[in-house]
């Protein structure tokens, strides 16, 4: 079978790895992938954003199943018009892509269904979202409605702050259309737990649990990032609560989302908090996480492609999905000064251990095969062992075999789930 995959970061080169394990997969294809993903697959320059692009690359090359894993591409429709042009795909359609590209469609259905999130109130006219401002209940959360990178969050413990927040989203667009919409939210506290589930609309599986490490510095503190590091299985997340949450919030999603007639396919990721009122949901992604994917995939021991197939000829049901019982850590090293300013093009140097372990992000490669940093999050290294203390040890050995001018990396990944694990 002639696979590609839409993406071109970490996660993707996660897929990819994963994917070529697979018996079926002959050829693969990234588009536009990057200078790592390119020791597993054919990278191809077409930018996740360009659809039209895609879909005449597919029937150029007989393409046989496309993997479409970033935000933008699915809400944009990419799955609707591969699947038009006859080319089956692992993802949503653009109707069942609005669970993530819109917090303030997600939050209606998740009050109109009855499943457990945080209390909020949705404005799309600034003055009404002010006025409310004034007598909510502090912190509240400020949320963009639509796609921010994850970055449309703030919490705000005064309300100066939560009006400046609003100001800046509505009035001054500092996230585009995203902030036309705002979503004030209850602030909710608990261990966070990102699950991953499979799903084909009607049957979902949950993958291993893991924890994502969001904030650029150690200890939790500094600026929110797209994720710097992520441990599987999240020690807080019980086979209890991952009974409450199929029963609760999973299974009811999936249901939601057929009986609003937007049956959801792909990677449905559920952002939870284990609040002390039990599980509830903070957000979702239409998609695979970063770098969650990083940490769940490598301990996937499934035929990834033949659990993909299944999702999207709906015969999840009949699937055997099966993850080992060990743990992972995946320990991102970024650029210096990321998420705010960073430098690009700095050679990368690094072990052949290392490069088996890494999932790379932010990297071009000259045609002398020479690695650059060419982003902020350069690469993610990954290590699977018994023991989530091992498998945080390995992580961290193999980053010092990592060099490139400027990097940093988290000290601390881990370590919460670790002190959780002692309780
Ligand atoms: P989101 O982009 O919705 O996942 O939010 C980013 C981060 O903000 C989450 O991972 C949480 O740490 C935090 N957050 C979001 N919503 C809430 C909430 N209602 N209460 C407390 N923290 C929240
Ligand atoms: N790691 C969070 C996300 O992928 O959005």
């Amino acid at each position: 079978m002639k696979v590609m995959v839409i993406g071109g970061g970490g996660r993707e080169a996660a897929i990819c790895k994963k994917l070529r394990q697979s018996p079926r997969v002959t050829e693969l294809f990234a588009l536009p992938g990057n200078g790592g993903i390119a020791d597993y697959a054919t990278c191809v320059p077409i930018g996740v954003k360009e659809i039209e692009k895609q879909v005449a690359f597919a029937l150029n090359e007989k393409i046989d199943y496309a993997v479409v894993a970033p935000d933008d591409p699915l809400a944009l429709g990419a799955v609707d018009r591969l699947t038009e042009a006859g080319i089956p795909c692992f993802g949503p359609d653009q109707k069942a892509a609005q669970i993530e590209a819109s917090k303030a469609f997600s939050k209606r259905l998740m009050q109109k269904y009855k499943i457990p999130t945080a209390k909020c109130e949705i404005f799309d006219d600034f003055q009404k979202a002010l006025s409310y401002l004034e007598t909510c209940p502090l912190p509240v959360v400020v949320k963009a409605s639509g796609l921010a990178l994850g970055k449309g969050v703030v919490i705000a413990s005064t309300r100066a702050e939560a009006q400046n927040a609003v100001r800046a989203m509505m009035e001054e667009k500092v996230f585009g259309e995203s902030g036309n919409c705002v979503v004030l939210e209850e602030f909710l506290t608990g261990p966070e737990v990102s699950v991953l589930c499979f799903t084909d609309g009607k049957t979902i599986v949950p993958m291993v649990s893991s924890m994502d490490h969001k904030r650029a510095h150690d200890g939790d503190t500094g600026p929110n990032t797209g994720g710097m590091g992520t441990i599987a299985p999240n020690p807080f997340y019980t086979d209890k609560i991952a009974k409450t949450c199929m029963d609760t919030i999973f299974l009811p999603t999936i249901r939601a989302m057929a009986s609003e007639g937007r049956p959801f396919q792909g990677c449905l990721y559920f952002g939870l908090m284990l609040t002390p009122d039990g599980p509830k949901v903070i957000e979702y992604n239409c998609r695979f996480g970063d770098p969650e994917t990083q940490v769940v995939l490598p301990l996937l021991q499934s035929d990834l492609f033949e659990v993909m197939l299944a999702c999207t000829e709906g015969r999840l049901g009949q699937m055997r999905v099966e993850f080992s019982r060990s743990c992972a850590c995946c320990v991102i090293a970024a650029s210096g000064g990321y998420p705010a300013r960073y430098e690009k093009h700095k050679a990368i140097t690094l072990s052949e251990n290392a490069r088996a372990h890494a999932d790379f992000a932010g990297v071009e490669r000259t045609p002398d095969g020479t690695l650059y940093t060419s982003g902020g999050r350069v690469l993610g290294i990954t290590a699977t062992a018994p023991t989530l203390q091992e498998a945080i040890g390995q992580a961290y050995a193999l980053c010092r075999e990592v060099q490139f001018e400027g990097l940093f990396y988290r000290r601390d990944i881990g370590a919460r789930a670790l002190a959780g694990l002692e309780e």
